[in-house]
């Protein structure tokens, strides 16, 4: 359409343009590839071991389908009709829908979450770069569990070496965005996009190759519904907004670059099969590894850093699979905190800096508060400031962000977003950018009616 012509004259120069995505296909990248990071390949794998595996997944598919899908459309929806970063396309719908200015409050809870998020995201994902050093120096080789523990904990003991991987890290994200939507982001995710499936389906090939494939299929899809809990169902819904980069400002922000005539629906659609399809693999990948080494499915967030290090050690081939593993970790990780950084750095823009400025400076205050996480891991780990609630008792800052994050915000934002699209907006403003018919009545239900019930409930239960 017309607008790809917009776009290419604005790419070049740092004021803020309505630089769009090159086309659908780039917009699909770019989406997968904030979608799919480290909750797809470190978190959804420990979850659904510490769950009780196939009910769990079945549940998680369903939230996926019934609330994560009509949320994202519905960011995408907000992000594409605003034009500007959360916060400004908040503003700028409320104003055409001649509502309060107040709901901008969405747009800046969004944007809120999306860097608190990078502030620690950032520390996780730079762990996976001491890994690929050791895989490819062959340090895992014949390592048994304690000395992989030892591994481990001696990373998170030194603030030194954590510091250094959280900069490395931020510095990958602040290169990309500070070339912008064409030279940036959609470069970056055109190559780390088909290279991460790549390394993902080569891993589920050496996953088939074991003998425990099968046991690691039923443990992933035969539903044992008795060992299914309210908690998981809670956790369920919680991690289907995270996996799919809802509430936190990073699809709107995508979404605003979407050019005009492509199909929200169908393309969320397909970014959020594309992300489960990934969370599979990544299961199929790790878990016949596992069970192979009579490993502990529900070892928890160490799952990949404690044991899997073990696996590798221990398998033929283990320093190149290993390295294609963490490899893989740190490519998805990058291109979702770009992500979460492009919804602060638009919003700098904005505000009259240029985007190398913007997204330096987007990067270097995440960077900070990312230090506050890395001094919780060692030096601060007994400061726990808010153990006079018994809720948050022993619970570090780290802990707290994450809590703060995935529990407070995230649903909330879904919450007033579901209300505001559902109730708010006019329907035939949503009409307009998605088709009338019977495919948004339906749409329309569910965000009036089960996103805030589910929400709801989630919210009460956690807090
Ligand atoms: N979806 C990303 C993941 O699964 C995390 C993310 C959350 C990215 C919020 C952007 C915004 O790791």
């Amino acid at each position: 359409m017309s607008s790809t012509t917009i776009a290419s004259s604005a790419s070049r120069s740092a004021a803020p343009g309505p630089a769009l995505w090159s086309s659908r296909l780039a917009f699909i990248l770019a989406a997968a590839g904030s979608a799919v990071g480290l909750g797809n390949i470190w978190k959804f794998p420990y979850i659904t071991g510490e769950n009780g595996g196939g009910a769990f997944v079945l549940v998680y598919l369903a939230c996926i389908a019934v609330i994560g899908i009509p949320v994202m459309i519905a960011e995408v929806m907000l992000g594409r009709r605003g034009r500007h970063s959360p916060i400004n396309s908040m503003r700028e719908i409320a104003r055409q829908e001649g509502v309060s200015r107040h709901w901008k409050a969405i747009g800046w809870l969004a944007t809120l979450a999306a860097f608190l998020i990078l502030s620690f995201y950032s520390v996780i994902a730079g762990w996976t770069i001491p890994y690929i050093f050791h895989a490819l120096q062959g340090n895992l080789v014949g390592m048994d569990g304690a000395q992989a523990g030892e591994m481990f904990g001696q990373l998170l003991a030194s603030p030194f070496e954590l510091t250094l991987w959280h900069s490395l890290f931020m510095v990958l994200a602040v290169m990309v965005s500070v070339g912008g939507v064409r030279h940036g982001l959609e470069r970056a995710v055109t190559w780390l996009m088909p290279a991460l499936l790549l390394l993902l389906v080569m891993l589920v090939g050496f996953g088939m190759s074991t003998d425990h494939f099968g046991t690691a299929l039923r443990f992933l899809f035969e539903p044992d519904f008795s060992s299914l809990t309210a908690a998981a169902v809670l956790v369920a819904l919680g991690h289907a907004f995270f996996t799919l980069s809802l509430a936190s400002g990073s699809m709107m922000a995508y979404g605003a670059y979407l050019p005009k005539g492509v199909s929200i629906v169908r393309t969320s659609m397909l970014v959020a099969v594309m992300d489960t399809a990934v969370a599979l693999m990544a299961g199929l990948a790790i878990f016949p590894i596992v069970f192979a080494n009579d490993l502990e499915p529900g070892a928890g967030p160490g799952l990949i850093f404690n044991t899997l290090p073990v696996a590798f050690g221990q398998m033929p081939g283990g320093s190149f699979f290993a390295t294609l593993f963490f490899v893989l970790l740190l490519f998805a990780a990058w291109t979702s905190a770009l992500s979460m950084l492009e919804a602060v750095v638009k919003w700098l823009e904005e505000q009259g800096m240029a985007r190398r400025k913007a997204a330096i400076s987007g990067g270097l205050a995440a960077w900070l508060v990312g230090l506050t996480t890395v001094l919780s891991l060692n030096v601060w780990s007994d400061f726990t400031p808010l153990d006079s609630f018994e809720r948050f008792e022993g619970k570090t800052l780290f802990d707290l962000y994450d809590f703060l994050t995935a529990n407070v915000m995230m649903p909330l934002v879904a919450l007033l977003t579901a209300v505001f699209v559902g109730w708010v907006m006019k329907k035939s403003s949503s009409e307009e950018e998605l088709g009338a018919g019977s495919m948004h009545r339906v749409w329309l239900f569910v965000l009036r009616y089960l996103t805030p019930v589910g929400l709801v409930v989630l919210f009460f239960y956690n807090v």
